[in-house]
């Protein structure tokens, strides 16, 4: 295996999308590979690692600011790197609605041609109307948590084959 040292990197406002990262590390971790999980603001140095998994919340049809900032500023390295890539979103599960947020991020990603994804995924994310800073409309809609913590470990356990498979088509 030449995957060995994975960074987990993650972009969240409410706390949600950080426990995802947090998910998605610890099964990295029973794979075997050696994990570091940082908040993308202290994502300083890339060069350490095998690949990085980077995951960010969409807000108002965008990708968290952070992550826009991080692929700007990384972009040399990231593009010697696999680069799995997961955004939280749909606040439902139907396909409508996971259907519209992956529009939303593949309109995000459009901006970066030099990413070519080694994973990418949607996964429905969380509400909860008293964390402060949301307006009015917002604060008047219910608590709910739509992640699918079965899908989301599926992903993570699939990663490490698919880093992998990245890094050989890179070498
Ligand atoms: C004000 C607000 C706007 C949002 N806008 C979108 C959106 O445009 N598209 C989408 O897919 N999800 C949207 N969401 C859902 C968030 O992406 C979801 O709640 C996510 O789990 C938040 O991640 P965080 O807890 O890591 O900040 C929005 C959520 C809030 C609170």
């Amino acid at each position: 295996m030449n995957t060995r040292s994975v960074l987990v990197t993650y972009a969240s406002r409410f706390g949600s999308t950080q426990e995802v990262a947090e998910a998605i590390a610890a099964a990295l971790r029973e794979a075997g590979i050696e994990v570091d999980i940082q908040p993308i603001q202290e994502a300083q140095r890339l060069d350490g690692y095998d690949a990085v998994v980077l995951g960010a919340a969409l807000y108002n049809a965008r990708w968290h600011p952070d992550a826009h900032q991080f692929l700007a500023k990384h972009q040399a390295v990231l593009k010697q790197r696999p680069v799995a890539i997961f955004a939280l979103g749909p606040l439902g599960t139907g396909d409508g609605a996971m259907r519209g947020s992956r529009r939303q991020l593949d309109k995000e990603l459009a901006k970066y041609p030099w990413l070519k994804p080694a994973a990418l995924e949607m996964f429905a994310g969380k509400y909860d109307p008293t964390k402060p800073g949301l307006g009015s409309f917002y604060r008047l809609l219910p608590t709910r948590d739509y992640r699918d913590w079965e899908a989301i470990r599926a992903w993570a356990k699939a990663l490490p084959a698919q880093l992998e498979r990245a890094e050989k088509q890179l070498a």
